[in-house]
């Protein structure tokens, strides 16, 4: 069997990890096509390197643009790829505009697709990844879905007879490098300058286009992290540094520290460090829930709501407006027992079944 992966952003590359690993255990051909949304160092290249990932066979270098230009563009040059590779199974992952295009791309030259993270829904249609997700989700031939909730919407969707419950791959690489962390394997995570290790604080990231767009906004959901009475170590995306720098907005003040985005177990450290998350990423309110930290989602919604039972994670649209938000965003994790709604750490080897079994 020969499975073309694309990918292109962080997240995707978190989930490209366990994937690699799985298939370099088998008889099978596996090709990284890099779509190059992520060019950055600290969100591409260090995710290949700190996971062990194989380097890209074909990198198509698309870069930034709006999301007309930026899924176009990889559109149109995924096109001789999948030609050249035709491959028995086009993968994508999640709800970037890579995987949109990847799946345009592959349906229209009759090559089969299956989608890694089926089935999510905010059903927020203001969000540029629910229109990823939905539209990736009617084209795909094979819908591989990380939770029984997922499951649920695509049957409502009427693609129950396409899909398939895997699990969740980000458990299978979260657990591995937690692991590896707690017993030393990793380098100790650089912690943005002001925060001290061994007191209590807050991991916090903020990327969202909801959320980093509208300059009202993005100021209100600022001053409330530097508000905070604990030091925040908020580890900015390149879209909140470009973003505040556009609207003169100071992110290094108050509560906050200001770090780069740390590569992956560097992340999972910080995690296990701190007393508690405060973000708009889904892999992140995920990742917390499966360290055990509590998390405040600053969203309308989330896509992982098994992470929202028990009080493991809160929703908080608007902290400015919420009269207890000190407590909220600092309140302690939960005594209430987390279940294993994402499954046992083997996705990625039934990933690899299932496409097996599905092959023309
Ligand atoms: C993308 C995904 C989002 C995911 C996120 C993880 C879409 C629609 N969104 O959002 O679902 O949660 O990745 O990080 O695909 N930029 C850089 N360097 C980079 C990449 C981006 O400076 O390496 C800046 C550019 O100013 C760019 C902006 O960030 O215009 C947005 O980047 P883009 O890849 O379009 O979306 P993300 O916000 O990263």
């Amino acid at each position: 069997m020969k499975v073309v992966s694309i990918v292109g952003a962080r997240p995707q590359l978190v989930k490209l990890a366990p994937i690699a690993a799985a298939f370099a255990e088998r008889d099978c051909r596996h090709v990284i096509v890099h779509t190059g949304q992520h060019y950055d160092v600290d969100l591409s290249d260090v995710f290949f390197s700190g996971l062990g990932i194989p380097a890209p066979d074909v990198h198509l270098g698309i870069g930034s643009g709006s999301h007309g230009v930026q899924t176009g563009r990889t559109l149109a040059a995924l096109d001789p790829v999948l030609d050249a590779e035709r491959p028995d199974w086009v993968l994508v992952y999640g709800d970037t505009n890579s995987t949109l295009a990847g799946t345009l791309s592959a349906v229209k030259q009759h090559l089969p697709v299956a989608h890694l993270e089926a089935g999510l829904r905010s059903f927020n249609r203001r969000m540029p990844e629910e229109h990823n997700r939905v539209l990736t989700d009617h084209a795909a031939d094979l819908l591989l879905a990380p939770t029984e909730e997922a499951m649920r919407h695509l049957a409502a969707e009427g693609l129950a007879a396409r899909s398939t419950l895997v699990g969740d791959v980000m458990v299978d690489i979260c657990l591995r490098i937690r692991d590896a962390v707690e017993r030393g394997d990793h380098p100790r995570p650089e912690l943005p300058e002001g925060i001290d290790p061994q007191a209590p604080y807050l991991v916090s990231t903020l990327h969202r286009a909801e959320n980093t767009d509208d300059p009202a906004r993005l100021t209100a959901l600022v001053d409330a992290l530097a508000d905070l009475p604990v030091p925040v170590a908020l580890l900015a995306h390149p879209r909140l540094l470009a973003k505040s720098e556009e609207y003169g907005l100071k992110l290094n003040r108050g509560a906050l520290h200001v770090g780069r985005p740390l590569p992956y177990a560097g992340m999972v450290a910080a995690v296990l460090g701190s007393v508690g998350v405060v973000t708009d990423s889904g892999g992140l309110q995920k990742e917390a829930y499966l360290l055990g930290r509590p998390c405040t989602t600053l969203r309308t919604e989330s896509e992982w709501i098994e992470t929202l039972g028990d009080d493991w994670n809160r929703l908080v649209p608007d902290p400015h407006t919420l009269a207890d938000w000190v407590a909220t965003a600092t309140r302690p994790a939960p005594e209430a027992p987390r279940g294993t709604p994402y499954g046992d750490g083997r996705a990625a080897h039934r990933v690899i079944e299932t496409l097996l079994a599905h092959q023309a």
